[in-house]
């Protein structure tokens, strides 16, 4: 990437598992691009609570423990765990811990030639300029599948119908909560990876990202 270049933010938001991860990992490695998995900075304030075995609801506790956070230390094969996600969706809903969140992922956005980050309110609240935003969803059905076939192909045990109800149980927590519910900003486009798989979406983000390159 050369200097002439723009600064460029490419949002990626949408539920768990619809493969946003693996978009976004794509058009940052297309682009040159550093790339932020927002989910794992809740994730890594839930863990920290865990392991000390403090409270996951007092606000106060949690967003110091968010401001501490180093974003240079997320480590995906620790925080990928299960009951680290259920727990990140819990302190999530805390508008403090948000905010502490919200700042250091805005930082990590404003470093130049710019970033992929991903998550729920990346184009509707981190990123609102972003040069181009995506909503990446499929049914909850397929998420449920993608998921199990991850674990199973790790070598883990999984049960198809458990993890199809948390993931809806997790759709309900992140998009009724008030404080930056999950929902597509006004000019995302729309991905659905129900059909298409993830290989394709990634060239229609690809097409869209370099006509918005153009404009
Ligand atoms: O994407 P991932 O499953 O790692 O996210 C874990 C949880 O963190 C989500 O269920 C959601 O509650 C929360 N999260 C969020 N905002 C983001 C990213 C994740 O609220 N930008």
């Amino acid at each position: 990437m050369t200097s002439e270049m723009p600064h460029i933010v490419i949002a990626v938001d949408g539920p768990a598992a619809a493969g946003k991860g693996t978009l976004s990992r794509r058009l940052s490695e297309h682009y040159g691009l550093r790339h932020l998995d927002t989910g794992l900075t809740y994730r890594a304030t839930a863990k920290a609570l865990l392991d000390r075995g403090l409270p996951l609801d007092d606000e106060d506790l949690a967003a110091e423990i968010a401001r501490g956070l180093d974003l240079s230390g997320l480590d995906r094969s620790v925080l990928s765990a299960h009951d680290i996600g259920e727990a990140a969706s819990r302190v999530a809903v805390m508008p403090k811990v948000r905010r502490a969140l919200v700042e250091a992922q805005r930082e990590f956005a404003g470093i130049e030639p710019g970033a992929v980050l991903d998550g729920r309110d990346i184009g509707t609240v981190v990123c609102p300029d972003a040069l181009i935003k995506f909503y990446v969803t499929a049914s909850p059905e397929v998420r449920a599948r993608r998921r199990h076939d991850e674990i199973v192909g790790n070598g883990g045990e999984a049960d198809l119908a458990s993890i199809l109800s948390d993931i809806e149980k997790r759709d309900a927590r992140d998009t009724g909560r008030a404080d930056s519910p999950l929902r597509p900003a006004p000019d995302a486009h729309l991905l659905d990876t129900t059909e298409m798989g993830i290989e394709a979406a990634f060239e229609a983000a690809r097409h869209l990202v370099d006509a918005a390159l153009e404009r």
